[in-house]
C-alpha cells in the first residue's frame, strides 16, 4: 500500500471518507483513524497496528456537540466534564449507540469519546463525514508517536494517508474517565489531572492499575504498553554516576548523573511528558540498552508520567 503524506486536513479527510486508514496529529499523540461507522475501514486499523481485537478504540468527534452521535446517554457528570474539558486531552467512556459497530467497542456496551483541541485535527474531523475511531498511531506495544516521522517509520506503507503536522504538545495519551458507571472511574491518567477532575467530580474513583486476578476495567490495562526495547530502570533520586559500559541513558528533572551516554534534563514536568516517548525511540535507534528514568512527583501530569514509566518498565 502506498502512504500519501499531506499537510492538508481536507485531503486527509477525503481518504478517510473513502474507507482508508489515516494517521493525524493531536495534542496528546498522533492517532490512526478510520470512519467509525465503517467496520471494514476500522478493521484496517487493527491490521496496520497488529492490535489485539479485544482492545476497543476511542472515537473522535469534531465538536463537543457531536458526542451524542456515538453515545446514547450523557449523564450529569459527563456533561460537566465535557463542558469544562472538551475540546482537550480527555476521553469519556459512555453507553454507546447501536450505530457504533462492535469492532470499535470490542463488543463492550460502551464507547470512549474524545474531542481533540489540536487545530489540524479539528479541521480534519470537520471534513470527515462520520466520527473517527483512532488508537495511537504506533505498532502495538511500542511507545505512542508524538511526531509524524515516527508514525511514518512505524506505519509507512501500511496505511492510506498521513496528515503531517507539528510534534504533539502534550506527548502523553489522553486521560480516560468512565462515566458509564456511578461513581465515575479514572481509567488512565493524562494531562487532565486527578486534581482537576476532582474539582468537578469529587467522588471519582481511581482505577488505573489492574490488580492481579482482577478483571481489567479498561481492556488496554492488560497489555504491556509504551515499551522501548531498552530496559527501563526507575529511579527515585539520581545516583552519582552511571556505568559507562554498556552505554546507559538518563532522563529526568534532576541534573544527569556522570557517565550517562545520553541524557535529557527536563526543565519541568510538561517538558518531561512531551519528550519522553521520543527519547525512548531515539535511545532504541542509537542502540542504548538501559534507560534510567527519574520518577517525578505524584501530582498533576506527574502521575501520568509515572504511570507510563512503570508500564514501560514492565511493572504495570
Ligand atoms: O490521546 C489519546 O487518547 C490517543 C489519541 C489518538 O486520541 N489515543 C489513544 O488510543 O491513546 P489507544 O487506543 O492507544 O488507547 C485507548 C485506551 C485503550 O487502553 C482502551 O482499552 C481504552 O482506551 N478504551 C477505549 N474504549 C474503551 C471503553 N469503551 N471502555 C474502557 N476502556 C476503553
Ligand atoms: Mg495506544
Amino acid at each position: 500500500m502506498q502512504t500519501l503524506v499531506t499537510d492538508r486536513p481536507e485531503e486527509a479527510a477525503r481518504h478517510l471518507n473513502r474507507g482508508e486508514t489515516v494517521a493525524f496529529p493531536t495534542e496528546t499523540v498522533y492517532g490512526l483513524g478510520a470512519d467509525a461507522f465503517n467496520p471494514e475501514a476500522v478493521a484496517g486499523i487493527f491490521r496496520a497496528k497488529g492490535r489485539p481485537s479485544d482492545n476497543p478504540l476511542i472515537v473522535h468527534v469534531a465538536s463537543p456537540g457531536k458526542v451524542g452521535e456515538v453515545a446514547s446517554e450523557i449523564g450529569e457528570n459527563a456533561r460537566r466534564l465535557i463542558e469544562c474539558f472538551f475540546p482537550g486531552p480527555l476521553t469519556i467512556v459512555l453507553k454507546k449507540r447501536d450505530t457504533v459497530p462492535e469492532i470499535v467497542s470490542a463488543g463492550l456496551p460502551t464507547v470512549g469519546v474524545r474531542c481533540p483541541a489540536h487545530p489540524q485535527a479539528a479541521e480534519f474531523l470537520r471534513h470527515c463525514k462520520h466520527p473517527v475511531a483512532a488508537p495511537s498511531a504506533n505498532v502495538s506495544g511500542r511507545p505512542s508517536p508524538t511526531d509524524w516521522k515516527t508514525v511514518y517509520h512505524d506505519l509507512g506503507g501500511r496505511i492510506g494517508c498521513l496528515l503531517r503536522g507539528e510534534p504533539s504538545t502534550i506527548g502523553l495519551e489522553s486521560t480516560i474517565v468512565d462515566c458509564s458507571v456511578e461513581p465515575p472511574r479514572l481509567l488512565r491518567t493524562g494531562a487532565v489531572s486527578v486534581e482537576a477532575l476532582r474539582e468537578l467530580v469529587p467522588d471519582i474513583q481511581v482505577a488505573t492499575t489492574c490488580k492481579p486476578g482482577e478483571a481489567p476495567k479498561s481492556p488496554g490495562q492488560k497489555y504491556r504498553h509504551y515499551s522501548p526495547e531498552a530496559e527501563i530502570v526507575l529511579v527515585e533520586t539520581p545516583p552519582p554516576s552511571l556505568p559507562a559500559d554498556p552505554p546507559a541513558a538518563w532522563i529526568g528533572l534532576s541534573t544527569p548523573p556522570a557517565g550517562a551516554a545520553k541524557s535529557l534534563h527536563c526543565r519541568d514536568m510538561d517538558e518531561y511528558a512531551r519528550v519522553l516517548f521520543g527519547f525512548f525511540r531515539t535511545c532504541d535507534a542509537e542502540g542504548i540498552r538501559t534507560i534510567h528514568c527519574e520518577l517525578p512527583p505524584e501530582e498533576g501530569i506527574g502521575r501520568a508520567i509515572r504511570d507510563r514509566l512503570v508500564k514501560a518498565a514492565g511493572r504495570g
